[in-house]
C-alpha cells in the first residue's frame, strides 16, 4: 500500500516525524512533548546506570568466587531463555479483534512476533535494553526513543486500535532505516502481551488515556529485575479527591482534597504500583516522580526479593488531615524493632493523632495509604538534570523540563506532602509573610524547608505542625488580625500562646 502524502500533515518532534491524517483519528497530544522529553532523559540515565551496574557486577564476579545473589540471579543478562510457548501470536487475541491483514500488509520492520529473549544462563554480555511502549497510538514516543536514545535496543509498540497500528506502521516507514530496524508494531491488547511476556522488557512505558490502573498488574510482571516502569496517569480529578470512592476502587487509596493533592496523587500511584508488585514478590524503587500539566508520571525500578518486600509497610502511610486547619499527620502502616542482630516487623503504632486536632479542636479526615518514602532518587535527578543541560538542543521542551527538574533537585527528599502558606494565613485570616520570611523562621527554629515542583506556593518542611503554628502565632502578634468568631479554627489556634519565639531574620544558609 502506498501513502499519498498530500492527505497528511507532517508533525516533527525531536528527531521523529509523524504523518497526521487530515481526519486525525489517532491520538496525538502536542503538550505531551514535556512528558516524552522527560522520559527520554530518564531513559538515557537508565541506560548509563544499567551499564555501570553491569560493570560493577562483572568486576565483583571476577574479584570473588562466583556467588549469585538474589538480585543478580534474576538480572536480565543472566535470565534463562524464555519458553517458546511464551511467544503468543497476537493475531489470535480475541480481546482486540485483530484482523489478519493488518500485520501482513506492511512487511517493512514489523515482525509478526515480538523478539524472543536470547540471553542464556551465565552469559555476561549486556544486551541493549528492550523497551515496550505498551500504548503507542501514532508511535511518536516509540520513534523518538528509537531515534534519539543512544544504546537503546528494540522498541515494541503496541496498540489495540487498528487505525492506530496502521498509523504507527506508516510512521515507522516514514522515519527511515533506524526506525524500521528498531521499532516493531503489533496490534495487541497490552495486558495480554505483558502477561505473556513476563520479565522480558528492560523498560515498560504505560501512557494511557486516564488511569493506568488496569495495566499495572501485567506491567509489573513484564519488567526484568532492575528494569524500569514509566507510568502516566491523567485522571487527576479522580486522584485528587473529586471522587474519593472511585480513586479507592481504581488505586486502593483514598485521596484528600487539599493543596498537596497533586503530590498525593503521585504517592497514591506509587503505592498502587507497589501493591501490584508485591503480589509477585517484587518491589519498586522510585527514581523520579513528576506532576506536570494535566497528569502525573512516575519512573520506578522494579526488583524481586521476598525479604526486601517486608519493608513495604514501612514505606506506606495513612494521612490524617484536619478539617478545620488543614494540619496533616502521617500514620505509618508498619514499623520495625531491632532485636539483637535481627529485625522484627510490626504494625505501626496508632493513632498518631487524637480524636480532635491539637491545634484547632476539629476532627480529621483520613486518606491513603500513600507512598511515604522518597519519590525521587536525588542522585538520579542530579545526573538527569546535568545530562539534560549538556544536550539542551536535543530537548524541544528544554525550558520546561529543566525548570521542573531543577525544582525537584531542590525538594526535601524525605518530607512527604507540603504546607501552603496561603492556607495557613487563610485559616488565621492574617496577612501572609513572604516565603523568604517564613522559610527563615523555620530554619532559625532548627528545621529544614524547601519548595516543591508540584506547587509554586507549596513549602515542604520537617517542622512539626505545632512549630509551624507557633511561627504563625508570632507573626500574627506583629501583624494583628480582626477578632473572629470563637468557634473558628483560627481563633482557637491564636488563643494559645506560642512556646517557640520565632526569629524571622534571614539566616545565611537560606
Ligand atoms: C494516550 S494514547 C498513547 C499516546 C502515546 N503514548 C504518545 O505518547 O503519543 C493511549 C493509546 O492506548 C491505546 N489503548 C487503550 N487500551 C489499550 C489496550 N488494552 N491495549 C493496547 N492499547 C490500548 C489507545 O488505542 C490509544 O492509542
Ligand atoms: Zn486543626
Amino acid at each position: 500500500m502506498t501513502t499519498d502524502l498530500s492527505d497528511y500533515a507532517i508533525i516533527k518532534e525531536g528527531e521523529a516525524e509523524i504523518l497526521m491524517h487530515a481526519k486525525n483519528q489517532v491520538f496525538y497530544n502536542k503538550t505531551q512533548v514535556n512528558n516524552r522529553d522527560i522520559s527520554i532523559a530518564v531513559l538515557r540515565a537508565f541506560i548509563e546506570k544499567r551499564k555501570e551496574e553491569h560493570e560493577a557486577r562483572l568486576s565483583k564476579k571476577t574479584k570473588t568466587a562466583p556467588k549469585v545473589s538474589e538480585k543478580d540471579a534474576s538480572n536480565s543478562v543472566v535470565e534463562e531463555v524464555s519458553n517458546e510457548s511464551d511467544i503468543i501470536d497476537e493475531k489470535t487475541n480475541g480481546d482486540c479483534g485483530v484482523a489478519a491483514e493488518i500485520s501482513q500488509e506492511e512487511p517493512c520492520s514489523i515482525s509478526e512476533e515480538p523478539n524472543k529473549v536470547t540471553e542464556g544462563k551465565g552469559q555476561v554480555e549486556l544486551k541493549p535494553p528492550r523497551v515496550l511502549e505498551a500504548l503507542s497510538a501514532s508511535g511518536l514516543r516509540a520513534l523518538r526513543y528509537a531515534r534519539e536514545v543512544e544504546g537503546i535496543g528494540q522498541v515494541v509498540a503496541l496498540d489495540n486500535d487498528k487505525v492506530s497500528v496502521e498509523a504507527c506502521r506508516r510512521n515507522i516507514k516514514f522515519n527511515g532505516s533506524v526506525a524500521c530496524s528498531k521499532v516493531e508494531s503489533h496490534l495487541a491488547d497490552a495486558r495480554v502481551h505483558m502477561l505473556t511476556h513476563p520479565k522480558e522488557f528492560d523498560v515498560v512505558d504505560l501512557d494511557p488515556y486516564g488511569s493506568p490502573s488496569v495495566f499495572l498488574d501485567s506491567a509489573v510482571q513484564s519488567v526484568v529485575d532492575g528494569g524500569l516502569l514509566m507510568c502516566t496517569a491523567t485522571d487527576m480529578a479522580v486522584l485528587c479527591g473529586g471522587n474519593g470512592e472511585v480513586c479507592y476502587s481504581k488505586y486502593g487509596s483514598y485521596p484528600l482534597r487539599g493543596k498537596y493533592c497533586h503530590e498525593m496523587a503521585l504517592r497514591i500511584l506509587l503505592a498502587c504500583i507497589e501493591s501490584h508488585a508485591n503480589r509477585y514478590k517484587r518491589y519498586i524503587v522510585p527514581v523520579l516522580s513528576v506532576q506536570m500539566d494535566f497528569y502525573v508520571r512516575v519512573f520506578v525500578r522494579i526488583y524481586s526479593s521476598a525479604s526486601a518486600m517486608k519493608n513495604t509497610p514501612l514505606k506506606l502511610s495513612y494521612v490524617y488531615q484536619c478539617i478545620g486547619c488543614d494540619s496533616f499527620h502521617l500514620q505509618p502502616i508498619g514499623r520495625t524493632v531491632a532485636k539483637n542482630s535481627s529485625v522484627r516487623y510490626l504494625p505501626g503504632f496508632g493513632p498518631v493523632v487524637p480524636q480532635e486536632c491539637n491545634d484547632c479542636g476539629k476532627k480529621f479526615n483520613m486518606g491513603g495509604p500513600i507512598w511515604s518514602a522518597p519519590i525521587h532518587d536525588q542522585e538520579w535527578v542530579t545526573s538527569i538534570l546535568s545530562d539534560v543541560k549538556s544536550m539542551k538542543e536535543r530537548y524541544p521542551a528544554y525550558d520546561r523540563i529543566s525548570a521542573v527538574l531543577t525544582t525537584i533537585s531542590e525538594e526535601l527528599p524525605d518530607v512527604p506532602l507540603f504546607l501552603s502558606l496561603h492556607n495557613l494565613c487563610a485559616t488565621l485570616k492574617c496577612t501572609s509573610p513572604s516565603a523568604v520570611i517564613f522559610r527563615s523562621a523555620v530554619i532559625n527554629a532548627g528545621y529544614r524547608i524547601s519548595g516543591t515542583h508540584v506547587n509554586p506556593l507549596g513549602l515542604k518542611s520537617d517542622a512539626p505542625m505545632d512549630v509551624i503554628w507557633d511561627i504563625m502565632r508570632c507573626w500574627v502578634k506583629n501583624h494583628p488580625v480582626k477578632p473572629q468568631p470563637p468557634d473558628q479554627s483560627g481563633t482557637v489556634i491564636l488563643a494559645k500562646e506560642p512556646v517557640l519565639q520565632a526569629n524571622f531574620a534571614e539566616p545565611l544558609r537560606l
